[in-house]
């Protein structure tokens, strides 16, 4: 049989099927993992910490590449529709894997059957912050600043979908807030302006801002967690404020659906490695995060968050009336 152009997919389903165990080669090349947000980003942070780590486990560089736009969409179904042999894998989060069916009604992808899921990367709750400066000195008092210049008031996201999108929604829903809201490719960029002062607050995953709380270049709220950060002990929760908002955030690795799973179990591995190093762990801390522990690991884990996150987030978004189109 003589190749004459590029293997299919199904060609090398069939290759694998009739030749060694597809894992017993892989990884034989570099892996690129597509990250739906702006390098810089929490999810970038988390796709290259882990990387660096399961470059060494599986013995292949790791090629992170920044995929923005449409909240984290259009790479995500870029890595739905790649050849499921194990080279392009994808970091997306809560946003991508569980509100973009509700926000766009022709999306390409379906969370929980368009991927073969290897696992649950971190959990790190929202914060609610907002550029240096502000005239509040509590949580209440900046809800209360909020609800009397909310129409004047901008509200930097992630794109319509992101995780920074919908706890925005849900927390100016809860108080009947109407900001300005301004998409960016990743709350990267979109931090960055809320230090420059282009755009007043965002609600934005915890590992992201928590450099900028450190040198006081933002004015951090309240963490939205039942617990204080052990990197933040300083900051109150929402609860500690007296406001009830608690909105936890997740990022995980996802591969095309139709991967082999001796592969997908060998990207599981290397993932669950890295979240056991010493070095990973303590950075995740630095970084208001936690990894997940011993259910919470592995493909079948992140099946079953991303159906009840679908399930979960679906009527609320609904209830809220908005979409991407
Ligand atoms: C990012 O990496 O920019 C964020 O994860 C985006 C988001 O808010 O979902």
């Amino acid at each position: 049989m003589l190749f004459t152009g590029r293997l299919t997919a199904g060609s090398l389903l069939a290759l694998a099927a009739f030749g060694a165990p597809a894992a017993a080669q892989y990884p034989g090349k570099p892996i690129t993992v597509i990250v739906p947000f702006a390098a810089g980003g929490p999810t970038d942070v988390v796709a290259r910490l882990i990387g660096d780590h399961m470059t060494r486990t599986l013995g292949q560089t790791i090629i992170v590449e920044n995929v923005g736009g449409a909240g984290g969409t259009i790479g995500m179904t870029r890595v739905a529709l790649a050849p499921p042999d194990g080279y392009t894998i994808a970091v997306g989060n809560m946003g991508t894997q569980s509100a973009a069916p509700a926000l766009y009604p022709n999306l390409k992808y379906d969370p929980a059957k368009s991927f073969a899921q290897i696992g649950i990367a971190n959990f790190t709750p929202q914060a609610i912050v907002a550029k240096k400066g502000t005239q509040a000195g509590n949580l209440k008092d900046f809800i209360a600043y909020l609800k009397a210049n909310s129409t004047r008031l901008t509200y930097g996201h992630a794109g319509v979908g992101s995780i920074s999108h919908v706890s925005g929604l849900v927390f100016n829903a809860k108080f009947g807030l109407n900001p300005a809201l301004v998409p960016y490719r990743g709350t990267g960029p979109a931090l960055q302006d809320l230090v420059g002062g282009q755009i007043d607050y965002m609600v934005d995953q915890s590992l992201n801002v928590i450099p900028q709380i450190k040198v006081g270049s933002v004015k951090v709220y309240g963490i939205a967690a039942p617990k204080r950060l052990e990197s933040l002990p300083e900051v109150p929760t929402t609860g500690e404020g007296g406001v009830d908002f608690i909105f936890s955030a997740w990022n995980a690795m996802v591969a095309p659906k139709d991967t082999p799973p001796d592969i997908v179990a060998k990207l599981a591995d290397a993932l669950s490695k890295a979240l056991d190093d010493a070095a990973v762990r303590s950075r995740y801390v630095e970084l208001g995060s936690t990894a997940p522990q011993g259910a919470e690991r592995g493909p079948a884990a992140l099946q079953k968050l991303v159906e009840s996150e679908v399930a979960q987030i679906t009527p609320v978004i609904k209830a809220a009336g908005v979409t991407a189109n």
